[in-house]
């Protein structure tokens, strides 16, 4: 980590004078300071807030201080509401160069703790994600419209900049606080899968880590909490967010930045995101690499059948091979509620959890596959039933729910498994528009599908799992996460953001499901090759050895049903074609996480 003390932090601040900052919430906390401090060395800043007055009040003491700043109303879930905001910057100062989405909140509405509202019908009703629509959605926006109007009016040599807040919650979870925990793992997810893409075009991206600092965004209770404590100084923050912003040095590219108490800002190294835990993925990635040789020979022949027969005649040709896991444990599973079970990983779980006695519900968009896998699990004396389940709809998943209930009587593991690939390109300087020019949001479908349904499918579970419970039964979850939660794909803005949340969702819901007794974990698989995998990937993965589906299920089994208690709440790694590698707990201490521990721990603290 580079250290870097305050005075050293607006070093190069001069870089500010005449660039255009276009900054949400920045009429309070935070982004309040940011733009004073952007203002103080001369840029041109244009606030967004929902906070109108507040807003104002901020371009009034900047215009007071003799600064250049301009405001407007937005709330940032609203799309026409952000574009307002970019085009307020263009037509008031003609460009847009650095975009800091600094609006968020901290966990609002309660998700996941096991209490659902039940509607007149008796039924559970939807919660609302606020938290994750704020901190992770509107921020797709944010950045989706940044990457569009930097090019406006760009100069050949001008640089721009986008500067993404996260938190300490990006790399320590916190405990009920689900949603602000994945979101801002997701926030890093996103900035690291960014980096390599923006990089290319001159564009700076960063993500800036604080603490807990004293600002409204903090809930009273939290305040009494942290009472004592110190805290990241706010105007502290707001200079690493100009100094990640304006930093002339390429190699600073791509970086968290830290503020992990009210001492100084660390940078994270790119070296340093190869430590601990990373260094395993990194050897297992090298020993990957090679491979390469025969990559590159396959793909060269694959490209010369792929213009005689068409890319659907080769998925059977670039197949690797690997042996099956083999399972050993006794089993006591009863019922299993499993999302997404007609085909890939989903499948070979069914499969699996039938094989050893569990009474298995799959839901799935494709009734057809669903009901093929049921059926033959039913043909070798096993029992499942499947159903249609689009998980982006909250009535299939309580009708699945209550299916396993009316069928079997109780839930008692639950895997929300069906996940998607990058689907429609967001983040990449380009935004659809309609005929008459109105630019349109994005679609967001991986981030909906593998993150938003994960999060209620969860929610849901819990309501089920726990119903008419007795003391002796125990419960599990487990999420599926990725490689992507730890490395990012670039290119793969949403799949990379969701699959970092889903690890920080299940480092989030660890200790309070802990102190039900419920198991929780997520499964990270390198490339497997199931339906998700589009034909172009499977052709750049020739010849590299892939994660064999069964393995992943045999994964996913033995996190549901390890009685150990002490292995619920990690992530279970399959990098490869070799073994599962389980990450214990204090695993997640060492490298770069055992820096911010340090802090955190601090004896004095
Ligand atoms: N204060 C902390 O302890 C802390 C720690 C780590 C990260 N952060 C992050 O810093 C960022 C800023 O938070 P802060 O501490 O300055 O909080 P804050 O509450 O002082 O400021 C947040 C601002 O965002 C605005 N906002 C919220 N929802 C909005 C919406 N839908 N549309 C438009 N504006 C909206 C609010 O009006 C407010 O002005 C957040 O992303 C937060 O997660 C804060």
């Amino acid at each position: 980590m580079t250290t870097i003390l305050d005075d050293q932090l607006l070093v190069h601040a001069d870089r500010a004078r005449g660039k255009v900052v276009v900054l949400t919430g920045g009429a309070n906390g935070i982004g309040k300071e940011a733009a004073i401090l952007f203002a103080k060395h001369g840029a041109k800043v244009v606030i967004g807030d929902r906070d109108v007055k507040g807003a104002q009040a901020v371009v009034e003491r900047i215009s007071d201080e003799r600064g250049v700043a301009t405001s407007i109303g937005c709330d940032v879930l609203k799309w026409e509401d952000q574009v307002n905001l970019f085009e307020l910057a263009i037509a008031q100062y003609g460009a847009v160069d650095i975009v800091i989405p600094c609006a968020g909140i901290s966990e609002v509405g309660q998700v996941c703790d096991g209490n659902v509202q039940l509607g007149e019908d008796g039924r559970p009703v939807k919660p609302k994600l606020p938290t994750l629509d704020i901190n992770l959605t509107a921020v797709f926006y944010t950045v989706h419209l940044a990457l569009y109007y930097f090019k406006r009016n760009r100069t050949k040599d001008a640089w721009k900049s986008i500067v993404l807040i996260g938190s300490m919650a990006s790399w320590q979870a916190i405990p009920k606080g689900p949603q602000y925990s994945a979101s801002k793992h997701a926030v890093l997810g996103l900035m690291r899968s960014l980096y390599p893409i923006v990089d290319a075009e001159n564009i700076r991206v960063s993500v800036i880590h604080p603490w807990f600092a004293d600002t409204g965004i903090l809930p009273l209770p939290v305040k009494v909490i942290l009472a004592g404590i110190p805290l990241t100084p706010v105007v502290r923050v707001a200079a690493a967010i100009l100094c990640a912003g304006v930093d002339p040095d390429p190699a600073t590219n791509g970086l968290p930045w830290l503020l992990p108490d009210d001492g100084p800002v660390f940078r994270l190294e790119r070296e340093q995101i190869r430590t601990g835990v990373y260094e395993l993925l990194e050897k297992r990635t090298e020993r990957l690499k090679s491979f390469a040789e025969t990559v590159t020979r396959t793909t060269a022949t694959l490209k010369d059948l792929w213009g005689i027969f068409g890319h659907g005649a080769l998925f059977t040709t670039v197949l690797a091979g690997g042996a099956y896991f083999v399972f050993q444990k006794a089993l006591i599973v009863t019922i299993d509620t499993s999302s997404s079970g007609a085909s890939g990983i989903g499948k070979e779980a069914v499969l699996l959890f039938a094989k050893h006695g569990a009474k298995v519900v799959i839901g799935d968009l494709d009734l057809k596959g669903a009901e093929a896998v049921a059926s033959r699990v039913r043909k070798t004396g096993g029992e499942a039933v499947a159903v249609a389940c689009n998980v982006l709809q909250w009535d299939d998943l309580v009708n699945m729910f209550e299916l396993a209930i009316s069928k079997y009587g109780a839930v008692d593991i639950v895997v929300p498994n069906a996940g998607i690939n990058e689907l429609s390109a967001v983040c990449n300087g380009k935004v659809s528009s309609r005929e008459d020019g109105t630019l349109l949001p994005p679609k967001l479908p991986t981030v909906q599908i593998n993150l938003e349904a994960v999060i209620q499918t969860v929610h849901l579970g819990l309501h089920y799992l726990k119903k008419d419970r007795t003391a002796d039964q125990w419960k599990s979850v487990v999420l599926i996460g990725s490689m992507a939660s730890w490395n990012p794909i670039p290119g793969g803005p949403q799949y990379t953001a969701s699959k970092h949340a889903i690890l920080g969702l299940m480092r989030s819901l660890y200790p309070t499901l802990d102190a039900q007794d419920i198991r929780v974990a997520s499964i990270h698989p390198f490339y497997a090759e199931t339906n998700i995998l589009p034909a172009e990937t499977m052709l750049v993965l020739a010849g590299i050895p892939l994660v064999p589906v069964p393995r992943i299920a045999g994964a996913i089994f033995c996190a549901a049903v390890d009685p150990d208690r002490t292995s619920s709440g990690c992530p279970w790694l399959l990098l490869d074609d070799g073994p599962v590698y389980r990450l214990p707990k204090e695993d997640l201490r060492v490298g770069v996480y055992d820096q911010l521990n340090k802090h955190v721990e601090r004896p004095e603290g």
